[in-house]
């Protein structure tokens, strides 16, 4: 058998993003629904500031310049932004789109609401400027995976899975240890017909983009967040023992 090890590409790496265009993101029509289920649960009354955090090709984002709202969108990669841009323009919209970390951005008591979408900012800094960037009032949303929907619950934690297509098996690994909080994510895949055996495996510290929303709004909370409150991704307000696979967390600043 002859190994190969592959590199793990990250957001923000060309080839990775290219690659990402291809499968990554939620359908439109779903990233559609998801930006205006924003809108109807803020139900504003004035034209809104909003940042997107993480706003990939930036459908969110045209999508509610659309709706007359200010919108800045932010993304590490350059290359989802210059999609991004494009599609703003085929929009006849205007939205600031800037290609850069979360990190680099700096505003004080600037945006009514903040959002990151399929992206949770891991680190404390990262939330604490989230926190400075709103207004008095404004509101930060993300959504989360329902710790009790079967599916989630069966990946949380430590997993391993395999199946077998075509001749060829998939196996996948993830685990956290605690001691230590090394996060390890392995993709291994055997071709037995071409004797190949091809491994990317990713370790690092375990982020927070792991949590589960329990201890994301402890977090929030120990920010300074007052009021957070989970609904389903229509807008209703979610009631525990619901499985729905994803949730919106909604933190007020007051
Ligand atoms: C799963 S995609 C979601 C994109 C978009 N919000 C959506 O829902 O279609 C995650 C996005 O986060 C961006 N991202 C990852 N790390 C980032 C960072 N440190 N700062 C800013 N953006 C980042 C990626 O480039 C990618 O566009």
């Amino acid at each position: 058998m002859k190994r190969i090890k592959k590199n793990m590409f990250r957001f923000g790496e060309k080839d990775f993003d290219l690659d990402y265009m291809k499968w990554g993101f939620h359908d439109k029509e779903t990233q559609i629904n998801e930006a205006k289920s924003i809108l109807n649960i803020l139900k504003p009354k004035k034209k809104l500031k909003i940042l997107d955090l993480g706003c990939g090709i930036g459908t969110h984002a045209v999508y509610w310049a659309k709706k007359s709202h200010s919108v800045t969108g932010e993304d590490i990669s350059k290359t989802f932004i210059n999609k991004a841009k494009a599609n703003a323009k085929q929009e006849k919209t205007d939205v600031t789109f800037i290609a850069c970390g979360i990190n680099d951005l700096n505003f004080k008591n600037e945006f009514d609401l903040i959002t990151s979408i399929e992206f949770f900012p891991s680190e404390m800094n990262i939330l604490r400027k989230i926190y400075k960037f709103l207004c008095k009032n404004g509101h930060f949303i993300f959504d989360v995976r329902n710790p009790d929907n079967p599916k989630i619950k069966k990946r949380t934690g430590n997993w391993r899975s395999w199946e077998e297509r075509y001749g060829k098996f998939y196996l996948e690994r993830h685990e956290t240890n605690i001691t230590t909080g090394i996060h390890v994510d392995a993709w291994i895949t055997i071709d037995l017909r071409k004797k190949i055996i091809e491994e990317k495996i990713s370790k690092g510290k375990a982020s927070q983009s792991k949590l589960i929303s329990r201890d994301k709004i402890k977090i929030l909370k120990s920010i300074g967040f007052k009021k957070i409150e989970l609904r389903t991704m229509d807008g209703k307000k979610f009631k525990k023992g619901e499985k729905p696979y994803w949730l919106w967390c909604i933190a007020k600043k007051y």
